[in-house]
């Protein structure tokens, strides 16, 4: 694909040429396994000497096209597709840490991930710090570690909807040696451009704006290919790896070692897998992502101007309202529209936040967001709920706090919606 194409056009077009029945749009491939030319021909894909589909738990057509969409739109040098965002997450961190290492990570985080981090990863050994992403570059510097071989964070933080200074953390990744990894979820390549600020690897929980209907579970890794994995940190990437006949990633495949090895260790190993099914939906999304987040962007903005100058809203987080604190990071970071989250407080606390969900007839009250549809969730009684009432502090959420997933409707329903629910009869 031309590399000059812009991001419409790539999301469009890219991931997929006519095959050998000319189908002119994506095909699905639901096939668990694929033909070998020869007994040659399968021990060469099976030593990594050529590339080409064996198994679908390791590469698929419609699962590599999902992902080879996602890799135009950042500008990486490889992608890989997985069952979920979840999974990306873990089999990302999972590719280059291991037991007795550490993670530095954002505190402001999507409540599954910190869940990840402070129960699994630490029953596996692996140590992760929670830093506050409002520290000072030195601050965080002084919790890196000898053994620390991540900085972890999301570009805008859910539900507080703090823009990150990425610039910042990307600064302490390099002086420390690590590579930024950063989840792109909310704002998607449409809003933000991670190689442009340092960042190393990207990922994606498809199954959110990538996808945008709601309906199909997916993950996205992509690797940039801007990190130098030779540095003496990363041996699973530089010394040979036992598991895959003595392979030496760096050596063998350079600046695709990273995303090589997540795809063939862990991926492998681990099995989290995409459907071929589920890779064609989100597929299909992406190629609406540019149009939809737009759209996505304006009705937030203006339900937030709605909300903010109601009575009964006690405070509006948003980050494309000039009133946000994190305005100025917006502005820097996403100049085409801070994407599609806000979140709210009620006069009446919890019970009128409960009242407030009760009474919408438009909006869903469902455990998604970004979808197409208007999604509105209480954090601290769903997605953060197992968190402590400190780390709910932490993650910015607070008891009367309404989180919304601003679709793409008609911005004058979704207003006469929110004001039934504010409604006090
Ligand atoms: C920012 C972010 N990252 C990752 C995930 C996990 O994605 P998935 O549900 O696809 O596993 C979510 C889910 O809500 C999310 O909001």
């Amino acid at each position: 694909m031309n590399k000059d194409y812009k991001l419409a056009t790539l999301a469009v077009r890219s991931g997929y040429e006519a095959d050998s029945t000319g189908a002119a749009t994506m095909p699905i491939y639901p096939s668990t396994a694929f033909h070998f030319d020869s007994a040659d021909h399968a021990a060469n894909l099976f030593d990594l000497k050529e590339f080409g589909n064996i198994y679908s738990r390791l590469t698929n057509p419609t699962m590599d096209a999902v992902a080879a969409r996602v890799n135009a739109l950042d500008e990486g040098v490889g992608a890989l597709a997985v069952s979920s965002g979840q999974a990306a997450i873990t089999i990302a961190l999972t590719n280059i840490v291991k037991q007795h290492e550490h993670i530095l990570s954002v505190s402001t985080l999507y409540g599954g991930t910190h869940s990840l981090f402070s129960n699994t990863f630490k029953h596996y050994g692996i140590d992760v710090t929670f830093i506050n992403p409002e520290l000072s570059e030195e601050e965080i510097l002084s919790y890196a570690k000898d053994n620390t071989k991540a900085i972890y964070a999301e570009t805008i933080g859910n539900p507080l909807m703090n823009v990150l200074d990425i610039d910042k953390l990307s600064s302490v990744a390099k002086k420390i040696g690590v590579p930024f990894i950063l989840d792109n979820t909310l704002a998607t390549p449409a809003l933000f451009r991670a190689k442009d600020h340092g960042v190393n690897i990207v990922l994606y929980s498809a199954t959110k704006y990538l996808g945008g209907h709601g309906n199909a579970l997916g993950g996205i890794i992509v690797d940039l290919g801007n990190f130098s994995w030779n540095n003496g940190k990363f041996p699973e990437l530089t010394e040979p790896d036992p598991s895959y006949h003595g392979i030496q990633y760096w050596d063998t495949f350079g600046s695709l070692a990273f995303i090589i090895k997540a795809r063939v260790g862990v991926l492998r190993d681990v099995g989290s897998a995409l459907s071929p099914f589920n890779a064609w939906i989100i597929a299909m999304g992406i190629e609406t992502l540019p149009l939809r987040m737009k759209k996505h962007c304006e009705n937030a903005l203006g339900l937030a101007q709605f909300l903010e100058s109601h009575p009964q809203v006690t405070y509006v987080s948003y980050p494309g309202l000039a009133s946000s604190p994190y305005h100025k990071l917006a502005k820097r970071y996403l100049p085409n529209g801070a994407s599609g989250m806000l979140a709210f407080g009620i006069k009446g606390g919890s019970n009128a936040g409960k009242s407030f969900i009760n009474k919408v007839e438009l909006a869903n009250l469902v455990a998604n967001l970004g979808d197409n549809r208007t999604i509105v969730t209480h954090p601290a009684s769903t997605t953060h709920r197992q968190l402590t009432e400190q780390q709910q502090i932490d993650a910015g959420v607070s008891p009367d706090m309404i989180r919304v997933s601003v679709g793409i409707e008609d911005l004058e329903d979704l207003i006469t919606d929110f004001s039934l629910g504010l409604d006090q009869e």
